[in-house]
């Protein structure tokens, strides 16, 4: 069995990404990791990725002059590790329409929030804010507007009483790990059916 080369793009810890390379190590999985790529090159990601023996590349933004350049650059180590799927886990670049064009249907992106609720930033403080009894992470499809592609899979955690954005944050991590591989696992078998995980 051919298993399907996966690309893992991060710009920080990258825990979703260690979990997404752990749950690979799985020789039943349908997908391999072929590349770790990160836009921040000091990020603790790219040398965990690296340990876990997946290639990681440093691709620092800040050295294209505009986000066609560093699209490209990025397009290219896509395209030298053969990537036929593309997982962001905790990637903060908004990639241009005409990337995710050409590589729709092709793209995870897990979200801290229950899509369609809260797309964009500071998620778990406006969660907060708006008096949640519930807060989540989605994994959907990446289309050319931002947070709003099919979704593939949503984990809920209550919303606790002297609950911060931080203690939110933190709670909500073990379910993006058990989310994010599990979606994983469906979609690179070819299952599009939304997964729903509960406490
Ligand atoms: C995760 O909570 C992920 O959902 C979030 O960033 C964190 C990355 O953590 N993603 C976004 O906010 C995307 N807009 P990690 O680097 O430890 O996986």
């Amino acid at each position: 069995m051919s298993r399907v080369p996966v690309a893992i793009l991060i710009s920080g810890s990258g825990s979703n990404m260690a979990a997404l390379v752990a749950d690979m190590e799985d020789r039943a999985h349908p997908a391999r990791p072929c590349v770790v790529i990160s836009n921040r090159p000091e990020v603790a990601g790219l040398a965990r990725a690296a340990r876990a023996g997946v290639p990681a590349v440093a691709l620092d933004h800040r050295a294209f002059p505009d986000r066609a350049g560093f699209e490209a650059a990025l397009d290219r180590e896509l395209d030298r590790a053969g990537a036929e799927i593309i997982c962001l886990a905790g990637f903060m670049r908004v990639l241009t329409p005409d990337f995710v064009t050409r590589r729709e249907g092709r793209i995870l992106n897990i979200h801290p929030s229950i899509l369609p609720l809260f797309p964009g930033l500071d998620t778990h403080a406006r969660v907060l804010a708006a008096g949640m009894a519930v807060h989540g992470a989605t994994v959907h499809e990446v289309t050319p507007e931002l947070d709003c592609g099919p979704i593939r899979g949503q984990a809920v955690i209550p919303v606790l009483p002297g609950d911060t954005p931080a203690t939110l944050a933190k709670r909500l991590l073990p379910a993006e790990h058990r989310l994010y591989p599990a979606v994983l696992r469906r979609f690179a078998a070819g299952d599009r059916t939304p997964l729903a995980l509960f406490p």
